[in-house]
């Protein structure tokens, strides 16, 4: 059945969404369609929004959230209407040799950007018709369609507002460290960038038991939440030398760097600190077509480091999202602290204002039930 909703859709990159009444199909034969219940506020999507990522539009962000499953396409086996899930932004086949070894990340017939997996939108302009594009699962539209193996089933009594954070910035974060470096009781880790996705990171960190575990970031506010989550030191990136500051703590060089900002700079002091043996990992997406420059011979060659890019933590989200839900409900994993603002649908624009300082831990926007 055909539904009809108001949703934001961004039009020009730096202006405002539009809240526009929009037409979303019935789900496709592999596809499901959920009534969210809440989306987190991450930086990937500002970075659409204020135009450092060349994005084509129209489009409805979102790519952080959770619902309630609202009605199956044929032949959809593993869910329900009424199933409780977290939206994995993936848009993986599900069915490829990548996704089948638990590597969702290196699906090799993922949805091409926009669309979902047959290239097409499930969503129109109700006045024009115009299609309009998803931003991955577009979980800022207060009804989503997404192919079924990217909605993942959940428990019951898993909150939905903290169940939307592990859409993207819990798993990314956590599994930046605990996948991706691999970090291993005793060993340092420092994070750049201690926002949504770095917090994430460091509490990864704590429950791997690394030590020391360095928070770095631009903002005190964000520096006070990465020692809650558990950090041990923190340096302020705004005032003191970060590679130096690093060092302090660790004179031979951290293990591990992860890099929680898209800035080119934070990105230099991530490989600059790193120890003999050392890997960093690059989470952190800079604006469109910025390089870094740096001498491979000192920086990677003589010590052996490793630099890594980690997609979504790396994860498979059908084995780490119901991981991480135990650990929440059983206290190893905070997610009540990460949320710091509540916003409405309407609201979405403040939403992107307050991320775009800095220091904010994760807006929330829930959508009326
Ligand atoms: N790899 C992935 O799969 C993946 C997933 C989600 C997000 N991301 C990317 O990760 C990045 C972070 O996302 P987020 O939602 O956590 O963003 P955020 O805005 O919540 O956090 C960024 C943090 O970096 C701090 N910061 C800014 N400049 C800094 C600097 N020069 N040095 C140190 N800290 C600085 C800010 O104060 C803020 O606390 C974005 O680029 C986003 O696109 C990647
Ligand atoms: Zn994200
Ligand atoms: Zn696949």
């Amino acid at each position: 059945m055909l539904l009809t909703m108001d949703a934001p859709v961004l039009v020009t990159a730096n202006e405002k969404m539009q809240m526009t009444q929009v037409k979303v199909d019935a789900p496709h034969p592999g596809e499901v369609r959920v009534k969210m219940f809440a989306s987190g506020v991450c930086h990937s999507c500002l970075h659409a929004y204020d135009g450092s990522h060349a994005t084509p539009m129209p489009i409805i962000l979102g790519d952080e959230g959770s619902g309630v499953v609202e009605s199956v396409g044929e032949g959809v086996t593993t869910l329900v209407p009424g199933d409780h899930v977290i939206i994995s932004w993936l848009m993986n086949c599900g069915t490829c040799q990548a996704c089948r070894n638990g590597k969702p990340a290196h699906c090799w017939a993922p949805s091409p950007f926009g669309a979902l997996l047959d290239n097409t939108q499930r969503f129109h302009n109700a006045k024009t018709n115009e299609n309009i594009l998803h931003y991955g699962p577009a979980t800022y539209a207060p009804y989503t369609v997404v192919p079924e193996s990217s909605a993942i089933k959940i428990r019951k009594d898993m909150p939905l507002d903290k169940a939307a954070l592990i859409g993207c910035s819990v798993t990314t974060g956590f599994g930046a460290v605990t996948n991706a470096a691999g970090a291993r009781p005793g060993e340092s880790v420092a994070v750049v960038g201690c926002g949504g996705v770095g917090l994430n990171s460091i509490q990864g960190a704590r429950v791997s038991g690394a030590f020391p575990i360095i928070a770095i970031d631009t903002s005190e506010a964000a520096l006070k939440m990465a020692v809650k989550l558990g950090a041990t030191h923190t340096i302020n990136a705004a005032t003191e030398d970060v590679v130096a500051a690093t060092k302090k703590i660790c004179p031979r060089g951290v293990n591990y760097s992860i890099a929680a900002v898209g800035n080119t700079k934070a990105m230099i002091s991530c490989l600059e600190m790193l120890s003999a043996g050392g890997t960093m990992v690059v989470l952190g997406a800079p604006p469109s077509g910025t390089t870094i420059e740096f001498d491979p011979t000192a920086r990677i060659l003589t010590g052996e480091r490793r630099m890594i890019g980690s997609k979504y933590g790396s994860s498979n989200p059908h084995v780490e999202f119901p991981m991480l839900i135990e650990l929440y409900l059983n206290g190893k994993l905070d997610l009540d602290s990460l949320l710091t603002g509540s916003y409405r649908l309407e609201e979405a624009d403040k939403a992107f204002e307050v991320l775009a300082k800095g220091g904010h831990g994760r807006g929330l926007i829930t959508f009326e039930q």
